[in-house]
C-alpha cells in the first residue's frame, strides 16, 4: 500500500493551478507566430516546386494540433499533385533529390536527408527564425491524427494546458525526445488524452466512438479507419457527459499523476484513445517491455515500442519520485520554470 498524499490544502491548489495556467501562457506562440509558420510553408513550397513542379507541402503536428511551443519543431508533409501514395524507393530518391535542392535554398542550412528511418526525412535549420524542421512524404496518417488531436484540444482549454504541461515536464526531465530513446511528443499527448478519457466524470469523450446510426462510418487511410467525430458544435447533443467535470487544471494535474503511478498498471494496461473499454496487452498480443501506447489509427503501432532500457528507467524514477513521494515538490518545480523562465 502506498502512503497517502500529503494534505493537499486549498492554497496549495491555487498556486498549482496558477503555475500550471502561467505555463501555457509562457509557452504558447501566439497569432504572429502562427502566421510566419505559414510564411516559411509558403516559401518552400514554391522553392521546392521549382525542382518538383506539383509538390504540395503542409504543416502537421504540433504546428498544427494544438499543442505546439514557440520553439517547436516545423513538421512538413509533401505531396505531388497527381500521385496518391508512393513506394519506399521513390520515397528515398525523392528525399534525397529534395535535400540536395533545399541545400540552395540561401535562408536554411543544416540541411541532412535520413532515409534510414521508419518514416525518411530531410532535416532543415531555418536561419532568420532559429526553427528547426523535417519534410515527410506522404505521411498521411500523421494528417489524420494531427487532426483528431486539434479536435480534442478544442474542446477544452483543459485539455491544452495539461498536454503543455506534460510535454513540459517531459522536457525537462530529459525523459522526451524520441530520437534519444524516450518516448515522443505525440505519445506523452496520447497518454494525458487517455487519462482525460478515463476520468470520472470524463473531461474528453472517445470521439472515434461517436456517430449517427448504428454503424462507424468508414474512412480509408492506408488501409486503416480514420474517422471521428468532429462535428464539434453538435458535441454536447452527441454526448451526455459534456462539462460534467469541473476540476481544475492543477486537481487534473495531480490526478494525472496518480492516474499512472497508481491506478494504470503498466504491464497489462494499454493507453488507447480509440476506446473507451480497457484494453489489455494480452488483447493486442504486444508484449510489453514498458509501456504499450496504441496509435489511434494505425493500430500496428506501438509507441512505447522504440523505448530504451536508459530512458525507461528514467522515465519511472521521474514519475513515481515525483508523483508519490514529492507531490509537493511539484509546485516548487513549476515555480521555478515561471521564474527561469521571466
Ligand atoms: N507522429 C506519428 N507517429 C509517431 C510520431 C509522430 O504519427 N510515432 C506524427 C504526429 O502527427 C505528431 C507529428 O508526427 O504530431 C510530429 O511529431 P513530433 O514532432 O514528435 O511531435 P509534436 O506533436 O510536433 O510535438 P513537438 O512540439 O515536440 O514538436
Ligand atoms: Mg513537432
Amino acid at each position: 500500500e502506498l502512503d497517502p498524499l500529503p494534505p493537499l490544502t486549498p492554497d496549495f491548489l491555487r498556486v498549482l493551478n496558477r503555475v500550471c495556467e502561467q505555463c501555457y501562457s509562457d509557452f504558447a506562440p501566439d497569432d504572429l507566430e502562427n502566421g510566419v509558420r505559414e510564411l516559411i510553408l509558403q516559401d518552400l513550397e514554391s522553392f521546392v516546386r521549382r525542382q518538383f513542379a506539383g509538390a504540395r507541402l503542409q504543416l502537421f503536428g504540433s504546428s498544427k494540433n494544438g499543442f505546439g511551443f514557440r520553439q517547436s519543431d516545423l513538421d512538413i508533409c509533401m505531396v505531388l499533385e497527381g500521385k496518391e501514395t508512393m513506394d519506399d524507393f521513390d520515397c528515398i530518391n525523392i528525399i534525397k533529390g529534395l535535400a540536395r535542392q533545399l541545400k540552395k535554398h540561401p535562408g536554411l542550412k543544416n540541411i541532412l536527408p535520413i532515409t534510414t528511418a521508419k518514416v525518411p526525412i530531410v532535416k532543415f535549420y531555418h536561419i532568420r527564425t532559429g526553427l528547426e524542421g523535417d519534410i515527410s512524404l506522404y505521411n498521411t496518417l500523421a494528417l489524420h491524427n494531427t487532426r483528431l488531436l486539434a479536435s480534442y484540444a478544442a474542446i477544452d482549454r483543459r485539455v491544452k494546458i495539461l498536454c503543455y504541461i506534460m510535454k513540459v515536464f517531459a522536457k525537462m526531465c530529459d525523459i522526451g525526445d524520441a530520437s534519444r530513446g524516450s518516448l515522443s511528443s505525440y505519445a506523452y499527448t496520447l497518454m494525458v488524452l487517455f487519462f482525460l478519457q478515463q476520468r470520472n466524470p470524463p473531461v474528453i469523450p472517445v470521439l472515434q466512438e461517436i456517430y449517427d446510426g448504428k454503424t462507424k462510418p468508414e474512412v480509408l487511410v492506408d488501409g486503416w479507419n480514420v474517422y471521428f467525430f468532429d462535428d464539434l458544435k453538435t458535441l454536447p447533443r452527441h454526448w451526455p457527459q459534456y462539462g460534467k467535470n469541473t476540476e481544475t487544471v492543477g486537481e487534473l494535474w495531480l490526478g494525472l499523476l496518480r492516474f499512472y503511478t497508481e491506478d494504470f498498471d503498466f504491464r497489462e494496461h494499454v493507453v488507447c484513445i480509440r476506446q473507451h473499454a480497457r484494453l489489455t496487452t494480452f488483447n493486442k498480443q504486444w508484449t510489453s517491455k514498458y509501456i504499450v501506447i496504441e496509435d489511434p489509427f494505425d493500430l500496428n503501432h506501438n509507441l512505447g515500442a522504440g523505448l530504451s532500457r536508459r530512458s525507461m528507467i528514467n522515465f519511472y524514477v521521474t514519475f513515481f519520485v515525483n508523483c508519490t513521494l514529492l507531490s509537493q515538490f511539484f509546485c516548487f518545480f513549476f515555480m521555478f520554470l515561471h521564474f527561469c523562465h521571466q
